[in-house]
């Protein structure tokens, strides 16, 4: 058995010889940019592809290549790249101007569209990105409840700013990372995900709780899945001592339901965040509410009671090619299926990943929800078969520790021949995607499992395990 280590690996060989104008971009990319790229989780070794162009649900990199794609613009693209009603909406206003600095009749278009649709928005304020986006709702739970911290839940992301910027993948105790004042960090109670007893305790023992927070099926797009039963009582909770429930949906909303996680569950929260589908794949972000949390920002209203408004600007809020975009992706989102085809497409898609998982022995699984997937790569060697795994069961712990290196291979090996993946963390399905995409992705994984196992020694299913 091979050892697996880089030199004699014939997945990086045959990733560098498909990928050499990429392998350039990269070399040039290190002298500028800290290791080579703008995102952390883009993080690809021993490089990324470079995109050149997209179409639907397929990609093309620079050395001509092309790709199944389960990135869906980090889950921005419900409807696949370059839907032509919403590049002709773009178009349409880039041919107008690109940025008017004067109010815009698109931005109430598309603030109409949110509020028709999000149950929580009565009222909207555009933002710039998701990460901006949780960073006003947190500042307006503070205003509006006057309490100071904010209880969140290890391992759900809600952006980079500094007060989520821990407890995510690292800091799970709650310390500040690097960067971060631990005076910011003090401000935020981290419990356990689903730990909704805790949630009770930390509220009935602390009076200063402004907010809970949460990505409404569980951490990163329902890594961590939580349920309906956990929504229901966070919302009891937060009522009954004064806090409000903040529902991060920068990535469910208008993806599990055109309302969001809030109308699939019917749970409204008091606030929530939204970015990526929101603003059709352009850059752009919102914060729905109710009216009296968003009369926080109003000028009159402070006037006229006598306090002190929050602040909020940004240059590229609501920026009319976002909101063309937005409006036009809204509109189809409405009007069609396409979350319900994406969900649907994403059940077939993790159903064979998981059967082919099965016929090759290897004890992981694929899971998750609506339009995700998610590969679960059992680093505690747990008895597990893929078909019938029951990721309800998951815990931090049972995530912690994968084999990275081993990984990053799986992913290499899925790129070769074919299909990109989110990082190997799984992927994201779009309304674009078609049974041949599926039929084309699950021959890439059988392919790359068997690539892997040529050079890996990868676990085996025990004959009993969790039969
Ligand atoms: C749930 C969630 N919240 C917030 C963010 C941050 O959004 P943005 O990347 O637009 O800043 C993300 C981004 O992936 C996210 O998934």
């Amino acid at each position: 058995m091979a050892d697996g280590s880089a030199a004699e690996s014939k997945i990086l060989a045959a990733y560098r010889a498909r990928t050499p104008r990429a392998e350039a971009l990269a070399r040039q990319a290190r002298e500028v940019l800290p290791s080579g790229i703008v995102h952390d989780s883009r993080r690809t070794w021993p490089y990324s592809i470079y995109g050149d162009h997209a179409a639907g649900s397929h990609k093309w990199d620079v050395d001509g290549n092309e790709y199944v794609d389960y990135y869906g613009g980090h889950g921005s693209l419900l409807l696949g790249h370059q839907h032509p009603q919403v590049i002709a909406a773009i178009q349409a206003q880039l041919g107008k101007g690109m940025h008017l600095a004067a109010a815009n009749e698109l931005e109430i278009e598309w603030a109409r569209r949110i509020q028709a649709m999000i149950p929580s928005a009565e009222r909207v304020r555009f933002t710039a990105s998701g990460t901006e986006a949780t960073q006003l709702a947190i500042r307006l739970a503070r205003a509006a409840t006057g309490r100071a911290r904010i209880l969140r839940f290890k391992s759900h992301f809600h952006g980079w700013h500094d007060q989520v910027a821990f407890g995510v993948n690292d800091h799970l105790d709650g310390s500040p990372s690097v960067g971060v004042l631990s005076e910011v960090a003090a401000q935020t109670a981290l419990v356990s995900p689903n730990d909704v007893a805790a949630v009770e305790r930390l509220l009935s023992e602390h009076k200063d709780i402004a907010a809970v927070m949460l990505e409404p099926i569980g951490s990163s797009s329902g890594t961590i899945p939580t349920s309906p039963e956990v929504l229901n009582a966070l919302r009891e909770l937060t009522s009954r001592h004064g806090a409000l429930l903040i529902f991060d949906e920068v990535v469910t909303g208008f993806r599990v339901h055109p309302g969001g996680a809030q109308a699939l569950f019917g749970v409204t929260p008091d606030i929530t965040t939204l970015a990526k589908i929101v603003a059709g794949g352009m850059p752009g972000g919102a914060v729905g509410a109710r009216k009296d949390i968003l009369d926080w920002l109003d000028f009159d209203v402070a006037a006229s009671s006598k306090r002190e408004r929050v602040n909020h600007q940004g240059t590229h809020n609501a920026h009319p090619c976002s909101a063309a975009a937005g409006i036009a992706t809204l509109d189809i989102i409405r009007d069609s299926d396409a979350c319900a085809r994406a969900s649907a497409l994403a059940a077939k898609l993790r159903a064979g990943l998981n059967e082919v998982l099965e016929e090759e022995g290897i004890p992981w699984a694929i899971y998750g929800e609506h339009s995700f997937f998610h590969l679960h790569s059992n680093p505690l060697g747990e008895a597990i078969r893929p078909t019938s795994f029951d990721a309800r069961k998951l815990t931090i712990e049972a995530l912690k520790g994968k084999d990275e290196r081993m990984l990053g291979k799986l992913r290499l090996a899925m790129l070769v021949h074919g299909v990109d993946m989110k990082g190997f963390r799984g992927g994201i399905v779009s309304a674009a995607h078609t049974d041949a995409d599926i039929a084309f992705t699950l021959d890439a994984w059988r392919k790359s499992l068997r690539d892997l196992k040529a050079e890996e020694t990868l676990p085996k299913i025990a004959a009993a395990a969790g039969a």
